[in-house]
């Protein structure tokens, strides 16, 4: 694997970015009000998406793009995902962290769900962290169907003007009194460390995908963000990817299945408390996040590797534990254990992993010991209690499986 297109965080394509720069260059050299044209020539590069907002593409990597939202909507895609898993409503003083808040809609569509905006007895705190500040500014550019947004574009322009990107205070909106904003334009693992702990009511988390921004999802990245929330506070993020649910296992939350919304699968909704969890993970994912390589989460020590060398070091840990600490993820080997499998080419897959760590066969005692914590009733003899929820389940079945590994090393 080569590092090389890994380097910098993934923004927005640069050619629009490069553009954007420009226009703004322009209007802070010679003060003059060209915000019109720019926002007429960059909307020629978003994508109108089906709820009228619009997003943008990645850069490429490896010749690949994502949108930065989903094409089914950029303001559903917050209110479905990020806004109403964070259960913030019958709260009166708010603190969120809106993590890569790139045009502002996370930030837009919880003002407009909470009506923060005309209700004075909520105090709203919006804590942006964006790294470009070029992304920024298309945020404030591009027309949008939210009459909240016009408040987040207030708030970032400010911070533009601030930054010295912007120049003219162009933006109509006045911020309500009950809403204030701090916003950050540098790298989130760089910002985290400065904020309060046991701060946050909700994190947002929406980086793009974990294979191209592994960095924001590293269980170092994951504890800064267990540091700052609040007890009962609740993060939630687009992807339900193993590794991510794993590393924030691993620093300690609590986490569960969030609604699907545009994607096949749902995200994931994240807290230290267990009662925010409103649905605990599927028993399958469960069984691949502990007992499978799948489940190695995402490392960053010292929260500064760029992001290949943290994707490479991920898929050499999991190259050296398959067959020796974790089943191989291949043919979902652990989704066997417990069962009958047909000896055919698959079967004979599973039962080679199988073999590698031991079991001899898919009903043996040491095989339904590993799943055990998955039932109400004990299967293997060990009369311990089940856990009640996915993060203790995972814990146990790996403790399990450690112990397993470690027993079968010493007879070998
Ligand atoms: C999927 S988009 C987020 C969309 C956004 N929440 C919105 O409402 O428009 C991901 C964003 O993360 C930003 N980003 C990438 N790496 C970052 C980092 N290390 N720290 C902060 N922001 C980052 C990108 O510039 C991009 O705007």
């Amino acid at each position: 694997m080569t590092f090389k297109n890994f380097n910098d965080a993934l923004t927005p394509e640069k050619r629009v970015l490069d553009l954007i720069n420009c226009y703004f260059k322009r209007e802070y050299a010679n003060n003059k009000n060209i915000r019109k044209k720019a926002s007429a020539e960059i909307l020629k590069y978003f994508i109108k998406t089906e709820d009228g907002s619009y997003t943008l593409k990645s850069d490429d990597v490896d010749g690949k793009s994502e949108t930065m939202h989903t094409h089914h909507g950029a303001i559903t895609e917050s209110l479905e995902k990020f806004v109403k898993p964070s259960q913030l409503e019958n709260k009166n003083e708010i603190n969120v962290l809106d993590i890569c808040s790139g045009l502002g809609y996370n930030s837009s569509v919880l003002i407009e769900y909470l009506d923060a905006d005309s209700s004075p007895e909520i105090k709203l705190n919006l804590d942006m962290v964006e790294i470009s500040l070029e992304t920024m500014a298309a945020g404030i550019l591009i027309p949008s169907p939210l009459n909240s947004h016009n408040i987040v574009k207030k708030a970032m322009e400010n911070h533009l003007i601030q930054k010295r990107f912007a120049r003219i205070d162009y933006e109509p909106a006045t911020i309500p009194k009950n809403i204030s904003f701090n916003i950050y334009s540098q790298d989130a693992r760089g910002v985290l460390p400065k904020l309060h702990g046991d701060y946050y009511d909700a994190i947002f988390l929406d980086p793009f995908s974990p294979a191209k921004s592994p960095e924001l999802y590293t269980v170092e990245f994951f504890t800064e963000l267990k540091r700052v929330i609040k007890k009962d506070g609740i993060l939630s993020t687009y992807t339900s990817a193993a590794p991510v649910r794993s590393g924030l296992i691993e620093a300690g939350f609590h986490v569960g299945e969030g609604p699907s919304f545009g994607r096949k699968s749902g995200g994931t909704i994240a807290s230290p408390s267990e009662k925010k969890i409103n649905k605990n993970l599927s028993l399958d994912d469960e069984r691949m996040i502990a007992l499978s390589d799948a489940g190695i989460p995402f490392r960053d020590p010292g929260l500064k590797h760029v992001s290949g060398k943290i994707l490479f070091n991920r898929s050499l840990e999991r190259q050296e534990s398959r067959g020796i600490s974790k089943f191989s993820s291949a043919v979902k080997t652990p989704l066997f254990l417990g069962k009958e499998v047909e000896l055919d080419r698959n079967g004979r897959r599973v039962m080679r992993n199988m073999n590698k760590l031991g079991i001899k066969d898919l009903k043996s005692k040491e095989a339904l010991n590993l799943i055990c914590p998955q039932y109400k009733e004990c299967i293997c003899g060990c009369h311990e209690t089940r856990p009640s929820n996915s993060k203790d389940r995972i814990l146990f079945m790996g403790k399990r499986l450690e112990k397993m590994v470690s027993h079968e090393q010493k007879i070998r």
